[in-house]
């Protein structure tokens, strides 16, 4: 493999797996981004410009994706609207993205017989009760809560059957909750860094007993470099580092860190159809592809995120207020 498409490849996940990519393997790589209020071209900043190409354009647009997949070996499709909360206010984006994207590149990935991993989560198995010891697998039913996770769930259908009918040389990994630098701080762990850099206090949904199982995006980059060099094809791969925690402990931590007071955060409104609980058991990936996490260690990885977003107030402070304003307009 010489040459990959990469999609949505200036925002959070993609663009740490361009950077991981340019420094582990000899890949070159074509980005594909709509740069939508979650990409940042900033975030591919100082990349080599003879192994990076970018273009600016929709994941379904079908000539401009033709031509693109005609181009490369394989196709890395992380491109997506990603946030539950956005999806609750309006689904009609994720629809379009997560649906009829993921069919466009699939067409394309067919016609010309490329690889094709599909980049999902863990979302589309629906939640886990706070109390049991259950994890998801790759034989758990499908469950989605959210039109963000139902889409997900499609877009992943439509690969499977895509496999079957078609032939086609797909993969798919279900990651759960990533965490690391370039992540918009429209989610819950860059909020809370960038609101105590701010002096504000941490913002918790409910009573924060909810439980995300976090990896850093480092992790999952490799994970996915993984599956595209030995995965199976047809094959499903859960992707999680054993993270779990609940997100006042989460926010405890931050504040500790951070130097703040462990109470001095404010509990919010809950947000609609809250998952309780992810938890994955990544034993296929690990046993059968030889993967394991590198930043075993939350709280170090979690130190690492917190001094980035320290030092790099100019990639996140575009967003800021904008972000805020659209959750003081939810109460939350
Ligand atoms: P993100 O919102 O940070 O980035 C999404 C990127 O896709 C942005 O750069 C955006 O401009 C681009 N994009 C959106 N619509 C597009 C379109 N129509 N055409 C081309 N580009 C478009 O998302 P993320 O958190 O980096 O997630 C990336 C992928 O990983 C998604 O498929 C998501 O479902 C999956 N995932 C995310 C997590 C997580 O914790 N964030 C966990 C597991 C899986
Ligand atoms: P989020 O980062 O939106 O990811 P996801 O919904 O995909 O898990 O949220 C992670 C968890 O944090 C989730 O349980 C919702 C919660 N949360 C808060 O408590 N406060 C916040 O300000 C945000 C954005 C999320």
């Amino acid at each position: 493999m010489q040459r990959i498409l990469v999609t949505g490849g200036a925002g959070f996940i993609g663009s740490n797996f361009v950077h991981y990519v340019m420094e582990h393997t000899g890949f070159r790589v074509v980005v594909l981004d709509k740069l939508t209020y979650a990409g940042n071209l900033a975030s591919l900043a100082g990349l080599p410009a003879d192994r990076v190409e970018f273009v600016r354009g929709d994941v379904c647009d079908a000539a401009l994706v033709d031509a693109l997949v005609a181009r490369v070996d394989a196709v890395v499709h992380y491109a997506a609207e990603s946030h539950n909360d956005n999806s609750l206010t309006d689904p009609s984006p994720f629809l379009q993205t997560n649906l009829v994207g993921t069919y466009t590149l699939i067409e394309a990935a067919r016609r010309h017989g490329r690889r094709y991993h599909h980049i999902s989560t863990d979302e589309v198995y629906g939640d886990l009760a706070l109390d049991e010891a259950a994890r998801f697998t790759e034989d758990t039913p499908y469950n989605p809560s959210s039109p963000y996770s139902s889409t997900k769930a499609g877009s992943d259908l439509l690969v499977r059957a895509w496999v079957r009918s078609f032939g086609l040389a797909a993969t798919i990994s279900n990651c759960s909750n990533n965490y690391g630098p370039y992540q918009h701080v429209e989610k819950f762990i860059p909020r809370q860094i960038t609101n105590v850099l701010d002096g504000v206090r941490p913002k918790l949904y409910g009573a924060g007993a909810n439980v995300r199982d976090w990896i850093h995006a480092n992790d999952h980059s490799a994970a996915v470099l993984a599956i595209l060099a030995d995965g199976v094809v047809g094959e499903t791969y859960l992707i999680g580092a054993d993270g779990e925690r609940n997100n006042r402990d989460v926010v405890e931590l931050i504040l500790a860190l951070m130097g703040e007071p462990a109470d001095a955060y404010d509990l919010v409104a809950d947000r609609p159809g809250h998952d309780l609980r992810y938890a994955i058991d990544s034993t296929k990936l690990r046993t059968e592809l030889g993967w394991a996490p590198a930043y075993a260690d939350f709280e170090s990885g979690l130190a690492a995120t917190i001094d980035w977003y320290r030092g790099h107030e100019g990639w996140w402070r575009p967003q800021k207020a904008a972000t805020e304003a659209q959750y003081a307009g939810l109460g939350r």
